[in-house]
C-alpha cells in the first residue's frame, strides 16, 4: 500500500488515551487501513473501502478531504454550551450520562448496521437511543426508573411531534406566573397526545431540578428551558432532514433487566452502562422527580434498583447476584457472534474497592460471552465520585 488520496482530521477534543484506542477500532471497523506518525493523532491513511460510509459513520473524524462529517454537522446542532450535550441529549440533568461520541464510536465497532436491533437494558437517560437511531438502528430500552424512561422517550420521540408541542407552547407559558406550582402543573397536564404531555412534563422536571438544585424558581427558568428544548427538537428535525438520515425507531419501556421481555437471539448488539455496584443512589439523587411523578412508594421502588437494595455490605452481595441474572438475560437475548458492550467501574465502599469489573468479566464468561477487549477510560469532570472506568467488549460464542 503506497497511501491512499484521503485525508482525515480528528475532532480537537479526540485527546483522552481511551478516545485514540477507540478512533483506531473505529477506523478498522469502517474499512480503514492506516499508519500513525509521530503522534497518536496523526493518522495517515493507506486505504478507505468506503469513504462515504466513513463520512457517514465516524465518531471522531470531524472531516474527511475537507467535507465535515455527519457527526460534525450533528455537533454543531447544540443549544447547550457543553459539547458533548449536542440535539436532546441535554434534556435534563441525569447523573452518570454516557458521551454519546464514544457510543457512536462504539457501535461503529461492534458492526451493528442500519436497521440492526440495538438493547440497553439500562438505559439511564437514552443516551443509546438516541445515538443508535441517529446511525439508523432501531433500539430497545428499559430502565426501572420511570424518570428515565420519560427523559428517554422525550429526548428521542420528541421529533415526530415538532408541530404539536409548539402549537401548544403559548398556552403553557401563559400560566406561568411567580406563584407557579409544579407539583399542580404536572398533576393537570391535560393534552389528548402522550408525546406532547411527555414533553410538557420533562419541561416541568427540569424546572423542578433547577428549584431544588440550584434553588431557582420556575417563574425565571420555565420558559426558557421549553424554548431551548423547543429549538433542540426542530435541530434534531432540520438536521435529521439535511443529512437524511433515516432514523431508526425506539421502544422504551419501564422494565427490569434482571427480567426482559425480548425473544432469545433477537438482539444484534447491546450497549450498557449498569448500576457501579453501589456507588450511586439513583433513588434518593431524583427522589424530588420520582414523587412529582407520583412514584409514591419509593422504599417499595428502592428494592428494584439495582446497587441501592438491601443495608450495609448486603447491598454488595445482592448487587452481584442481581447482575448474575442480569449477564444471564443478555446473553440469552443477544445473536451468536454479536457483541455487547459494557461500560462500568470499581466503586469504593467503607474504603475498600469494590471489583465488580471482575466479578462481570466472570458472569459474561460463565455465560459464553468472551472478553475480547478492555479498555481503561478516565471519568472527567469536577464532581465525578468516580475517576475511572472501563469499556468491556465481549462476544457471544467468539
Ligand atoms: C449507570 S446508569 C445508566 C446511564 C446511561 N448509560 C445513560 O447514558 O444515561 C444505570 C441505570 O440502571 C437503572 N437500573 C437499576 N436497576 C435496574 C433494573 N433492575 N432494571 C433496569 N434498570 C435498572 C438505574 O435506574 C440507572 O438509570
Amino acid at each position: 500500500l503506497t497511501g491512499s488520496p484521503h485525508h482525515i482530521d480528528l475532532f480537537d477534543n479526540v485527546q483522552f488515551i481511551y478516545e485514540l484506542e477507540l478512533a483506531h477500532l473505529e477506523l478498522n471497523a469502517l474499512g480503514a487501513t492506516f499508519q500513525t506518525g509521530e503522534s497518536l493523532r496523526d493518522i495517515q491513511l493507506l486505504d478507505i473501502e468506503d469513504a462515504a460510509s466513513l463520512k457517514k459513520r465516524s465518531a471522531y473524524i470531524s472531516s474527511l478531504d475537507g467535507n465535515l462529517t455527519n457527526y460534525n454537522i450533528i455537533n454543531q446542532h447544540n443549544q447547550t454550551r457543553s459539547v458533548n450535550q449536542y440535539l436532546t441529549h441535554w434534556f435534563y440533568p441525569y447523573k452518570g450520562k454516557f458521551h454519546p461520541q464514544m457510543i457512536r464510536a462504539c457501535l461503529n465497532i461492534m458492526g451493528v448496521s442500519e436497521g440492526d436491533h440495538v438493547l440497553d437494558p439500562f438505559m439511564g437517560s437514552g443516551t443509546t437511543a438516541l445515538e443508535s437511531t441517529l446511525l439508523g438502528m432501531n433500539c430497545t430500552g428499559f430502565d426501572m426508573s420511570p424518570l428515565c424512561v420519560l427523559q428517554s422517550r422525550v429526548k428521542s420521540e420528541s421529533i415526530e411531534i415538532l408541530e404539536e408541542i409548539t402549537a401548544y407552547r403559548n398556552d403553557f407559558v401563559a400560566q406561568i406566573d411567580t406563584d407557579f406550582d409544579i407539583h399542580s402543573a404536572i398533576e393537570n397536564l391535560d393534552m389528548d397526545n402522550e408525546k406532547t404531555a411527555n414533553f410538557y412534563k420533562l419541561a416541568l422536571l427540569i424546572a423542578l431540578s433547577d428549584l431544588i438544585r440550584r434553588k431557582r424558581k420556575p417563574s425565571s427558568t420555565l420558559e426558557k428551558t421549553i424554548d431551548k428544548m423547543l429549538l433542540s427538537v426542530s435541530d434534531h428535525k432540520a438536521v435529521t432532514k439535511h443529512l437524511d438520515l433515516s432514523l431508526g425507531k425506539v421502544h422504551i419501556e419501564q422494565g427490569d433487566a434482571r427480567h426482559l421481555p425480548l425473544d432469545d437471539d433477537s438482539i444484534d448488539g447491546v450497549i450498557t452502562s449498569p448500576p457501579y455496584s453501589i456507588a450511586l443512589d439513583y433513588v434518593s439523587n431524583d427522589k424530588h422527580s420520582l414523587i412529582a411523578m407520583g412514584c409514591d412508594d419509593l422504599e417499595a421502588f428502592r428494592d428494584q434498583v439495582i446497587g441501592v437494595r438491601g443495608r450495609g455490605s448486603d447491598k454488595i452481595v445482592r448487587y452481584n447476584q442481581d447482575m448474575q441474572l442480569c449477564v444471564e438475560e443478555i446473553a440469552r437475548v443477544l445473536k451468536s457472534g454479536k457483541f455487547a458492550v459494557v461500560v462500568v467501574g470499581n466503586a469504593v465502599f467503607q474504603g475498600t474497592t469494590i471489583n465488580t469489573v471482575d466479578h462481570l468479566i466472570t458472569c459474561f464468561s460463565h455465560c459464553g460471552l468472551r472478553l475480547i477487549r478492555n479498555n481503561h477510560k478516565i471519568i472527567f469532570g469536577l464532581y465525578n465520585v468516580m475517576q475511572k472506568e472501563n469499556i468491556l467488549f465481549f462476544q457471544k460464542g467468539g
